[in-house]
């Protein structure tokens, strides 16, 4: 073997040794790398496959707009920040990030650099309103988002469903948008809704084509799922959720300081619309003008271990019939501070509604209607005007004091096994979103032992590829 192929052996080791080192500890794992400058991402043109990877490297981009980008189930296409965080802002246009061209099978995270828990900095701050950070639309379906902040933004935060168009493809009967994750976005101070996802234009939208005014009715949703979100500082709602006629869950967001803007039935904590099917649970609502929770002609829904306090009404539920017989159910709630009203059902078809082991404590009506009207289920709730000594910790801390009223006091109901601090509760549970900490049920399995396990088979395989990169290295030499 001459020297120089020797040698030219012996860089190519180092230069292949780097690589696998950095392979492991700091590379991305990048298929796609989208640099500072790039605007449009076009899933066709890139060649963008299912499972690949698109990294956008950290540093500024004025707006990112993603065309095409097509996984498939079980195996997304993910795109994620890459070497640090990733600044999307603009003040002119009326989006920041824009999903569109029927793209599906995403994930989109912030995950990409362990030194950030928001890899994605997300800013529309355009004069004049109307921009939304993130816009899942133009047929976009099947998709993750996450560890996302954005803020100052024109209109809303997070807005995920397609607009009827023209030529028909987004009509009820053509288009469904299914299986969204949205989790662990920070969203505050925008001027529209925190979140809007899917439509509430129950009775069609108009929209003008060659000049005529047409009437479509907007999508459905089906598999929605919200979850471990902070919303804050909105402007109309800070939470709105519609058209989601299936596989609804919305569950341990908090969300705080809504309906700054002063719009009239702009201004709820959450908003549960027309035909939706959900689960609402464990979510802390606080600090807004109208509303906690508002329930306009949904489908079946439940609502439990939701703490709501500091607005006019708690929760407000509004049947309309849209879905003939749906119940609204209430479960283990805690509502408090509110000006008018705690839970309030209106419309004539509540028979099958139920409110059963809720902590309200408020003025004048706890419960509207009142306990008499026999068209829905009432049991074991606290109805109080003021909170009578120990219900709670303090006026702060709503945990139950060591003799309060409510442990004990609910009633156990299939389904609902935890409480707002997910530990298990007992039975007879409590009233309320706590169970005092001695009445908690405690499990001794442990579950860290999987990850210690898989840690340590991590560590095997980077031993077994390091000797044999050595191996490999003595042979040439
Ligand atoms: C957004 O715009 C407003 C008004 O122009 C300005 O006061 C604010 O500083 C801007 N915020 C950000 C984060 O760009
Ligand atoms: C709930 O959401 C918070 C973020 O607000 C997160 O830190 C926490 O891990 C989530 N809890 C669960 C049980 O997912
Ligand atoms: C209820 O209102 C009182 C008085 O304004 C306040 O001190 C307390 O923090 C509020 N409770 C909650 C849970 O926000």
């Amino acid at each position: 073997m001459s020297h120089f192929s020797k040698a030219t052996i012996t860089i190519g080791f180092f230069l292949l040794l780097q690589l696998f080192v950095s392979g492991v500890f700091s590379d991305c794992g990048c298929d796609h790398t989208i640099e500072e400058g790039a605007f449009f991402i076009n899933g066709e043109e890139l060649g963008i496959k299912p499972g690949d990877v698109v990294c956008i490297m950290s540093g500024s981009y004025r707006a990112l707009r993603f065309r095409a980008i097509n996984g498939v189930q079980n195996n997304p296409v993910v795109i994620k920040n890459c070497g640090g965080q990733v600044l999307v802002s603009n003040d002119e246009l009326g989006y920041a990030v824009v999903f569109e061209w029927s793209s599906s099978f995403f994930h989109f995270t912030g995950t990409g650099d362990s030194s950030f828990e928001y890899g994605f900095e997300i800013i529309a701050n355009k004069t004049g309103g109307g921009a939304m950070g993130v816009s899942l639309t133009d047929l976009s379906t099947n998709y993750e988002v996450d560890h996302l902040e954005i803020h100052h933004t024109a209109f809303a935060g997070l807005m995920a469903k397609t607009d009827p168009k023209c030529d028909g493809s987004a009509d009820q009967d053509k288009f469904v948008q299914r299986d969204i994750e949205i989790h662990h976005l920070y969203v505050h101070h925008t001027e529209g809704e925190g979140f809007y996802i899917g439509s509430t234009q129950t009775n069609g939208q108009k929209i003008t084509c060659d000049g005529v005014e047409e009437v479509h009715y907007p999508h459905f949703l089906e598999g929605v799922n919200v979850h471990s979100n902070i919303l804050s500082h909105t402007g109309w709602d800070g939470a709105q959720v519609g058209f989601a006629k299936s596989d609804c869950k919305v569950w341990n967001n908090t969300i705080f300081d809504v309906g700054s803007g002063g719009v009239k039935y702009q201004q709820q904590g959450l908003q549960i619309g027309s035909y939706s099917a959900c689960e609402v649970y464990n979510n802390v609502i606080t600090d807004g003008p109208a509303c906690g929770i508002i329930v306009i002609e949904s489908g079946e829904s439940t609502f439990y271990n939701n703490l709501i306090a500091n607005v006019d009404i708690g929760v407000f539920a509004d049947h309309r019939g849209r879905v003939p017989n749906a119940g609204y159910g209430f479960f283990f709630n805690t509502i408090v501070n509110y000006t008018t009203h705690g839970l309030r059902l209106w419309g004539d078809e509540h028979t099958n509604s139920k409110a059963i082991s809720n902590i309200i404590v408020g003025p004048e009506i706890q419960l509207y209607p009142e306990e008499s009207n026999e068209q829905w289920t009432i049991s074991n709730n606290l109805l109080y005007e003021t909170a009578p000594e120990g219900l709670f910790v303090s006026e702060n801390d709503l945990m139950l004091g060591d003799d309060s009223p409510a442990r004990g006091a609910g009633l156990r109901r299939q389904g609902i096994e935890i409480d707002l601090n997910w530990e298990k509760r007992p039975n007879p549970p409590a009233a309320g979103v706590y169970e005092h900490p001695d009445d908690w049920i405690v499990d001794d399995d442990d579950d860290d032992d999987d990850i210690v396990s898989s840690h340590s088979r991590l560590d095997v395989q980077i031993l077994t590829s390091s000797l044999l990169l050595l191996l490999i290295a003595i042979i040439m030499l």
